[in-house]
């Protein structure tokens, strides 16, 4: 790879994200009770190895010392989550002792001088409420303001990032349609129903924080009221076959637009309806029932912010096809189904580009192209690539050391492909590496390691890889150097 000296603004904000789940531990401790990950991760095939959250990476005890690890490396922000299930476990009262942790975790930060930003939901809801019917259940968008404003109650005079959800694809459609994720349900356009009350929970806890006073803080680069998604850049693997054309309108429709349509314009869009809502689903004629006169003027009331999660795109197919690749497939056996409603028949074919440890291709191009389609098709408000990073299988020396030249090779890319967006006028305000740490990575437990920092399992020492000290300097200075091919 090649590459010549980039300068990034000043003001640009560099941080690394975790979420509650895949770091904290301390699963039964200070009153947290389950979350559907918990019980997700009990379910037989569900996580390779059987492995589970329930003690992580001990961030929950070693949180002060992961902050001076933080500051160690230059990061002027630390994206986390906050978890439901400890803030008010059961989803019933505020418990005090869960919501504490969040409060000794902002202050370490404030003094380290790193930014706290926020997350509301990464993907932990509380049992309790999934077995009320969870996010296929209206009432659940209810509940999540009351949880959101009980954070905003404790935090909010030191908080100045607030995201309400990450990811809302994977709760929806991993969680209800492919049944990749917790709570594990394959029910098809039932995914729809549960992205609608994800987008709803979205939009009223935007409206309560609003009346809060929650916004941009000019004098505070990063605050802002937002909500991060992941996105694909779905390109038809042949664009003269008409079958695959349609193949990747499809998954586009399915996994960006019926999130962007609504927040930025105000509908969902029209070909995804028309697609989907003659589809059954349990106990409603149409996934269009669950939505109510006002809510899509809840859901697109103005952001401040829209996060950016890329990893990848996809060259899209109407399979079979021979190369296709293993997408969403966990290698323990269970059976799932495609996450993308009604697309049975599409599949993701590989375009020879090396892959990360997840069997992801890299593609940073795909970002550039990403941004600018956000920006000229969306005019979204200010990004921030929330997450951004790669899995390898790394290799621990005899000295303890962990040198990983593909994941520093990889950052290089990327941050390379945001500044091109950046120069083609995309307003990007800063970067969240995925991620401090190594950690559980849902469906495939501790196999899988993100981490720029290293963690040893067995004894919770951490180890900054290359990578951390490259991206360290990246974030001291704001300037990637000339590269040669590496
Ligand atoms: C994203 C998730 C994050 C992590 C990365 C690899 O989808 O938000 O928690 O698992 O993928």
């Amino acid at each position: 790879m090649t590459g010549s000296e980039i300068q990034f603004p000043p003001q640009f904000l560099w941080g690394a994200a975790t979420a509650a789940y895949q770091v904290e531990g301390a699963a039964a401790e200070d009153g947290r009770t389950p979350s559907i990950w918990d019980t997700f991760a009990r379910v037989p095939g569900a996580v390779i190895g059987g492995h589970t959250g329930d003690v992580a990476c001990d961030h929950y005890h070693r949180y002060a010392a992961d902050v001076a690890l933080m500051k160690e490396l230059d990061l002027g922000a630390y994206r986390f989550s906050v978890s439901w299930p400890r803030v008010r476990p059961d989803a019933g009262p505020v418990n005090p002792a869960g919501l504490a942790f969040y409060d000794r975790l902002v202050d370490e930060l404030l003094a380290h001088d790193v930014l706290p930003w926020l997350t509301l939901y990464h993907w932990d809801l509380p049992q309790a409420l999934e077995d009320a019917g969870g996010w296929t259940n209206r009432d659940t968008a209810y509940r999540f303001v009351d949880y959101a404003l009980a954070v905003h109650d404790a935090l909010g005079d030191r908080v100045p990032a607030w995201t309400t959800l990450n990811e809302p694809w994977c709760s929806a459609f991993l969680g209800h349609t492919g049944g990749q994720h917790a709570p594990g349900r394959q029910e098809g356009a039932n995914g729809l129903v549960a992205a609608h009350h994800l987008l709803l929970g979205h939009g009223l806890v935007v409206e309560e924080l609003r009346k809060r006073g929650v916004g941009v803080d000019a004098d505070r680069p990063g605050s802002g009221l937002g909500i991060t998604l992941n996105f694909t850049v779905a390109d038809p693997n042949d664009p003269s076959d008409p079958a695959d054309v349609d193949a990747a309108r499809r998954v586009d429709g399915l996994f960006n637009r019926v999130f962007l349509d609504p927040l930025f314009r105000g509908t969902y869009p029209a070909d995804v309806v028309a697609d989907t809502e003659g589809m059954p689903v349990p106990g409603r004629g149409s996934w269009t029932d669950a939505i109510h006169d006002g809510d899509l003027a809840v859901i697109g009331a103005p952001i401040d912010v829209l996060g950016v999660n890329y990893y990848n795109g996809n060259a899209v197919a109407r399979g079979p096809h021979p190369d296709e690749l293993a997408s969403n497939e966990n290698e323990t056996g269970r059976t799932t189904s495609t996450p993308y409603v009604g697309c049975e028949d599409v599949v993701f074919v590989s375009r020879g580009l090396p892959r990360t440890a997840m069997d992801w291709e890299v593609q940073p191009e795909g970002l550039t192209r990403l941004l600018v389609r956000l920006h000229e098709e969306y005019g979204t408000p200010p990004l921030y690539i929330t997450e951004n990073g790669a899995a390898y299988d790394d290799v621990v020396a005899a000295d303890g050391s962990v040198d990983d030249p593909e994941r520093v090779a990889f950052i290089d890319a990327h941050l390379r492909a945001v500044h091109a967006a950046m120069e083609a006028g995309v307003d990007v305000r800063g970067f969240f590496q995925w991620s401090l740490l190594d950690n559980f990575e849902w469906a495939f437990g501790y196999t899988k390691r993100f981490g720029i920092v290293h963690v040893d399992y067995d004894t919770q020492v951490r180890t900054p890889k290359s990578s951390a000290r490259f991206y360290s300097d990246v974030a001291a200075s704001g300037r990637l150097g000339a590269t040669d091919a590496r």
